[in-house]
């Protein structure tokens, strides 16, 4: 599936990334096979840039915002340091349920931790702060996101939120989606409390740090 970049590049950089572990590549048929929005799941080359993420930036607190079948907390959670978890959360009993049975399988699944109920609430029932934030749910409310993550974020801390080039809509944004998710982008970069990176990959993935 292609969203920003043109489709044989994306197959090819595709082809040009450590293909999933048999867990994952199981779960990924599953969603596909029975979800309705196989297309949310973030796959092969955004799973393997989060888990490279977590590894290169040492995270050992992760929260992630849309659980979705867990593909992209399973990603993360490949590279966690021991002693490290992942809260994430989903308002969807039945992604959560896909979810679970697969984190439970997993030789990761003890770091992750599912929370069933909105975004916000669970954010505020967390204590301490986060070395990285995922933030893939809900488009409409993703500045709501981003204000409650952003002060809870340690001092070497990030910020990565997903399709914030939205197929390329956010060039003439008419929908609601496109609308919310290209203010945020607008945002962001104008915002001196942080740094922030657009960058290509798969739906476009913008991420930020605090200065
Ligand atoms: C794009 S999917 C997440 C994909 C997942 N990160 C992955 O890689 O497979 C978005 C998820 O957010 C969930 N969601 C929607 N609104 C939410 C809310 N207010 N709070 C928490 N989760 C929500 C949906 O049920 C859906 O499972």
């Amino acid at each position: 599936m292609s969203f920003v970049v043109d489709e044989k590049i994306e197959a090819y950089a595709a082809a040009h990334t450590t293909p999933p572990d048999p867990l994952l590549a199981e779960l990924a048929d599953e969603t596909r096979a029975t979800m309705s929005s196989p297309q949310m799941l973030t796959g092969t080359i955004e799973g393997r840039f989060l888990e490279l993420l977590v590894f290169a930036s040492g995270a050992r607190r992760v929260l992630e915002i849309g659980t979705f079948t867990g593909y992209s907390a399973l990603s993360m959670a490949a590279a966690l340091p021991d002693g490290g978890r992942i809260d994430t959360c989903d308002i969807e009993p039945a992604h959560v349920e896909v979810a679970r049975g697969y984190i439970a399988r997993s030789p990761h699944g003890s770091k992750i931790t599912i929370h069933l109920g909105p975004a916000l609430d669970t954010i505020a029932q967390l204590d301490g702060e986060f070395d990285l934030v995922f933030i893939d749910a809900d488009k409409p409310n993703y500045a709501n996101y981003f204000e409650a993550v952003l002060p809870r974020l340690s001092e070497r801390g990030l910020i990565a939120i997903d399709n914030t080039l939205w197929s390329g809509r956010v060039l003439e944004p008419e929908d609601d989606h496109s609308v919310a998710i290209a203010a945020l982008n607008d945002r962001i970069v104008a915002d001196e409390r942080v740094v922030a990176v657009q960058l290509t990959i798969r739906d476009g993935v913008t991420l930020v740090r605090r200065r």
